[in-house]
């Protein structure tokens, strides 16, 4: 079956009554509640902190910060292969490296109390000027010459072409904003320490944790059962972890910090800006010849995160030959990090945006030029796709959005005081998976009890999971119970890189064929009653651990280490990737240039898909979070000192009803045999790849302005002087 039963979340009445405890509800007796401080100058160093009227609030404990630091150590950066946010601790020394950054942690008997104490700190710093946005003097670039990609001869294939595009597009920084505020929670009992903090991640943060505090991994729990919004900003562990983590060991109570909104803006990651210089050109006949993508990314000034989404964009289309590249461009910033789709949603902006300038120049519909450029394997090494769906999603998409009528005149349709444009985009991200266990137990009652130490980040993993467990039984789906977000239980994998879905019900079937095999029973003539008479027990359990194909021996080893090892995208002997069309209908106010999405449609084909419901709203929120990267979303820096001017949800702008109008997503079905025993490519973060270039494709059909970052807003389509 391609597609699943559209099951309703088991989880779904505990999240709408209240009763599913994200990270900060769990109780911990009478915690202590710590705030932290964070640095008001963009660059410099402390040079004294009076904490004099901080510790005169009542119910004050302690103050931390350099001069008074926690025992914490630094864990290994995620980039490096590390499990932390960034590459150094706070309080290491009286260095302050970006505007925002923590420079104290206070501890008090309240809530309010903290907030207070933390306020009445004066600290003051020799300030010095940052380079912290693109531009700035001082910013310091680092070319990754290893990450890039060549095939053939670029410059002779550009000069073969008849048309060419050759533009810098930019994106701008974005702030995850999830929901549910970050937090966490720590308590010891001896030297035992469990942790409740949101995380995509309860292995790893475990390890890193444990990694921080110098002990042993096996005595840190972490405890994330459901969370509030991931998208890759609870995906490495947070800097303040750690010393939430040390400060209860040092006073001996548990203790509990609240980040607030607008901390979160500095203490967490976020997505970073990127300028992309982009080449492409085609024969007169639309046959692509040569493709260039090369990335400048911010980061901070110590770590090394760069997203290179030139890896993948290379491999969407023909082309006789490729070159991408990218370079790190260090500032005063903290460490970016993961967000949705991090590599695509800021290269495929460029990379879709710069073939539908390409289709223009060559006076072809835009549909019909990705035709003529579809491809079985990757251009890149000649590696074949395990399934490639594209052109099925671009017909079902173009056939409901009514693409026939499309017209490639700007200004072609106006309706009263609006002009209406047209664009579609590519959508697309690689299946990738990680190695994971499961366990898996089932009774002559008819139930089944799944655990792993995955993680549902309102996805609707727990809901996935019982799916696929019940259906490899041959058993009804409210019959299986599923723990999920607990490093105690089977080391499952990271939520990212839109990994779960494949890695779980690959583990589970593998686990339930053991059931299957030792109990002598199948899927289809399942009845509990009599199979376990038959078998002579009254229950039975199994253990699976599930290593993806291309994963080295190597890789298979971080089960159990709290690391990860993602496989899949381009491989060496396969590529897999998800694929999808996204069609945007805007309109422009004529004198006011307001921009709004009547119509967004998205088709897409993803393998196997557990549940139509599910999926569905993983397609709808990724498109409407694309609304958002296209016109809204913008996290605004202040040059001058790095300051984060919008750190709130009322100026970071986000969609909202009215800026959603008529959405919709068509699955289209596919059978992918290759790409994992379960069949299945990842959907999380496909929705959002593509929707900013359709926009901005469709911007440029209503008005003839071509605008090549993001987001785009009224001023961008004044008239120019
Ligand atoms: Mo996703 S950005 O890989 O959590």
């Amino acid at each position: 079956m391609s597609i699943g039963n559209p099951v309703h979340r088991i989880d779904g009445k505990l999240k709408v009554t209240g009763s599913a405890n994200y990270a900060a509800d769990f109780s911990v007796g009478t915690p202590l509640y710590a705030e932290l401080v964070t640095s008001t100058v963009g660059l410099g160093r402390v040079t004294s902190i009076d904490d004099s009227a901080a510790r005169a609030v009542p119910g004050v404990r302690a103050v931390y910060s350099h001069a008074n630091p926690l025992p914490v150590d630094a864990a290994d950066f995620f980039g490096a292969g590390g499990r932390a946010q960034q590459s150094w601790r706070p309080f290491e020394s009286a260095d302050v490296r970006f505007n925002g950054e923590i420079v104290g942690l206070v501890v008090a008997d309240t809530l309010i109390g903290a907030r207070e104490a933390a306020r009445s700190m004066r600290v003051q710093y020799e300030e010095q000027d940052p380079a912290a946005v693109f531009g700035a003097s001082g910013l310091e670039p680092e070319d990754l010459p290893d990450r890039g990609l060549s095939m053939g001869d670029i410059e002779q294939a550009m000069e073969a072409s008849s048309q060419r595009v050759e533009e810098t597009y930019t994106t701008y920084a974005n702030t995850h904003n999830a929901m549910e505020l970050f937090s966490t929670t720590a308590q010891w009992a001896g030297d035992e320490l469990t942790v409740y903090v949101p995380s995509q991640w309860v292995e790893g943060f475990a390890a890193g944790i444990a990694e921080e505090l110098g002990i042993d991994a096996a005595r840190v729990r972490v405890v994330s059962p459901y969370v509030g919004g991931g998208f890759g900003g609870k995906g490495s562990l947070f800097t303040w972890t750690a010393m939430v983590a040390a400060a209860a060991r040092d006073q001996g109570r548990p203790v509990k910090l609240y980040v607030t909104r607008e901390q979160g803006f500095t203490t967490a990651s976020y997505r970073a800006e990127t300028e992309q210089d982009f080449r492409l050109g085609a024969t007169a006949d639309g046959r692509f010849t040569g493709f260039e993508h090369q990335g400048r990314e911010i980061s901070s000034r110590a770590d090394t995160y760069v997203v290179n989404g030139g890896e993948n964009t290379a491999r969407m289309y023909h082309a006789d030959a490729v070159r991408t590249g990218v370079t790190c461009i260090h500032a005063d910033r903290q460490t970016p990090g993961f967000m949705r789709a991090p590599p695509e949603a800021p290269y495929f902006f460029a990379l879709e945006s710069g073939v539908d300038e390409l289709a223009w120049k060559l006076s072809m519909d835009p549909v019909e030029l990705r035709r003529i450029n579809d491809i079985d394997a990757e251009p890149v090494n000649g590696v074949p796709f395990t399934s490639r769906s594209l052109m099925e999603c671009y017909d079902a998409a173009a056939e409901r959005f009514g693409w026939s009528d499309y017209e490639q005149t700007v200004g072609a349709r106006t309706e009263g005081d609006w002009l209406v444009g047209w664009g579609c985009a590519t959508a697309t991200y690689p299946t990738q998976m990680g190695p994971c266990a499961v366990r898996i137990h089932f009774d002559a009652t008819g139930q089944a009890r799944v655990w792993v130490a995955s993680h549902d980040v309102g996805t609707g993993a727990y809901t996935v999971i019982a799916q696929a467990t019940a259906l490899a039984l041959g058993i009804p789906v409210d019959s299986v119970k599923v723990e999920l977000g607990d490093s105690r239980l089977p080391p499952g994998t990271i939520a990212g890189g839109s990994i779960s879905t494949a890695s779980n019900v690959s583990a589970i079937e593998m686990a339930v064929a053991q059931i299957h095999d030792r109990m002598g029973t199948t899927a289809e003539t399942m009845d509990p009653t009599a199979a376990f008479e038959a078998f002579g027990q009254r229950a039975i359990e199994e253990y699976a651990e599930w290593i993806p194909p291309a994963a080295s021996r190597q890789q298979a080893k971080t089960l159990y280490n709290g690391k990860v090892a993602i496989v899949g995208g381009a491989e060496e002997d396969y590529t897999a990737f998800a694929f999808g069309a996204q069609f945007a209908e805007v309109r422009v106010h004529k004198y006011t240039r307001e921009i709004r999405v009547p119509r967004l449609i998205g088709a897409f084909a993803a393998g196997r898909i557990m549940n139509e419901q599910t999926a569905r709203s993983q397609y709808l929120g990724g498109m409407i979070w694309g609304i958002g990267h296209a016109l809204l979303e913008k996290t605004e820096v202040d040059p001058r000192n790095g300051k984060i001017v919008n750190a709130n949800i009322a100026e970071y702008l986000v969609p909202t009803n009215a800026d959603v109008q008529e959405l919709e997503a068509i699955l289209v079905p596919e059978t992918d045999t290759k790409v994992n025993p379960a069949g299945v490519k990842g959907i999380g973060e496909i929705g959002i790849v593509g929707t900013a270039a359709a926009i901005a494709n469709a911007v440029y059909h209503a008005t003839g302005t071509r605008v090549r970052h993001t987001p785009i807003h009224v001023e961008d389509l004044l008239p120019q002087a």
